[in-house]
């Protein structure tokens, strides 16, 4: 089987984040997006892998490399425009040439990987298995109809009146018979060649289309707030280490907190799931459940909870505990005591705020 990772978007609702970083480059629980697609395709047993990349592809390339940072082997695959989820596979046709292959949409993270769903596709004569999820708002997706033996009636994207609430998550599988489908459609009403309608069209050709109804979560993480969902969960699954080069002074730490090499943590409390990134300095601070400071930050005299922070930043003397908060890279928070008292910022576009 061959993996086909769809990394193309700009992440406009992350702004001002991804104004400077690769939102596939943002990362959840200190590792990027990106980084744990590939190594949960690869711990499948899949080390050949495509990436179809848009505007945020040299970014990309430069972290990922050709993956054998990762134990993989990377194509990357350019998409001029974003012309829909059928239009990238089928761009992809002289990398996955007839195989079965795995297709996964970047931002979509979901319990417990899919290790499970792709050894089960490739033991299956199947020519296709799709991942459904119960959700609240199908309208935003693609949407199944099962019948009630559990197989496929209709597929629709984005349905105004959606017939059920089992979303479409976005981790496809096929086999060559999908090239068939990806060209008899036609563009859909927001004038994209739909992964869903080309599923449709294998359905309705007679093919064997699987639906696994998904038990775990699973976040499409567009916005903060589903980073910062996604992080918590994440967090949560994490193995706690602690490295033997991370020094530990007059703190305590309990045991479902991961503290990365180089990192110092003094005369502080830490309570996990948390995780506490390379050469980053804790100090008289509280770092609360559902953190992640990547690496070489400094959190000083100062509070922090269910929050993501990146590298280089600096948080200190805040009189109130920072939470729910996305925090760039590079960026300072801090206090001063001068007269008058103000409110000073130095914001990016697209930026908020709240105080209190
Ligand atoms: C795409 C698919 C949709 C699916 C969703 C999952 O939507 O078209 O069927 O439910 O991914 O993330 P899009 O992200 O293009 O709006």
């Amino acid at each position: 089987m061959k993996g086909l990772i769809l990394s193309g978007g700009k992440g406009t609702r992350l702004y001002p984040l991804t104004y400077t970083n690769a939102k596939q480059l943002i990362p959840v629980a200190n590792k990027p997006v990106l980084v744990r697609v590939i190594e949960s395709i690869r711990d499948a047993g899949v080390d050949e892998i495509g990436i179809v990349i848009g505007q945020t592809g040299p970014q990309i390339k430069e972290v990922i490399g050709d993956g054998s940072k990762q134990g993989v082997r990377i194509t990357y695959i350019p998409q001029e425009s974003p012309d829909g989820l059928a239009h990238a596979v089928k761009i992809s046709r002289d990398f996955l040439g007839d195989e079965r292959f795995v297709m996964f949409l970047v931002d979509n993270v979901i319990q417990g990987g899919i290790g499970r769903l792709i050894s089960d596709f490739a033991h299956s004569d199947w020519n296709s298995q799709i991942v459904l999820k119960e959700v609240e708002n199908p309208s935003a997706y693609g949407v199944a109809k099962l019948r009630p033996d559990g197989s496929i009636e209709k597929l629709i994207e984005k349905p105004k009146d959606p017939p059920s609430n089992l979303a479409l998550v976005g981790i496809y599988m096929f086999d060559s018979t999908i090239w068939e489908a990806v060209n008899s459609i036609q563009p859909s009403w927001r004038g994209e060649l739909e992964i869903t309608d080309a599923i449709q069209w294998l359905i309705d050709a007679g093919h064997r289309v699987y639906p696994h109804v998904h038990q775990g979560w699973w976040i499409d993480t567009g916005k903060p707030t589903d980073m910062l969902e996604a992080n918590s969960l994440v967090l949560e699954e994490l193995s706690p280490t602690i490295a033997l080069d991370a020094v530990i002074e007059n703190s305590t730490v309990d045991r479902r907190v991961t503290v990365e090499s180089g990192a110092r943590i003094i005369n502080s409390t830490v309570r996990g799931p948390t995780i506490i990134g390379e050469n980053t300095v804790i100090e008289n601070a509280y770092i609360g459940p559902f953190t992640s400071i990547y690496h070489h930050v400094t959190v000083r005299n100062c509070e922090v909870e269910r929050s993501i922070v990146l590298e280089h930043s600096a948080i200190s003397d805040l009189r109130d505990r920072l939470q729910d908060s996305l925090i760039g890279r590079s960026a300072t928070i801090g206090r001063s005591d001068d007269k008058p008292r103000v409110l000073k910022m130095n914001v990016g576009d697209h930026s908020s705020l709240w105080i209190v």
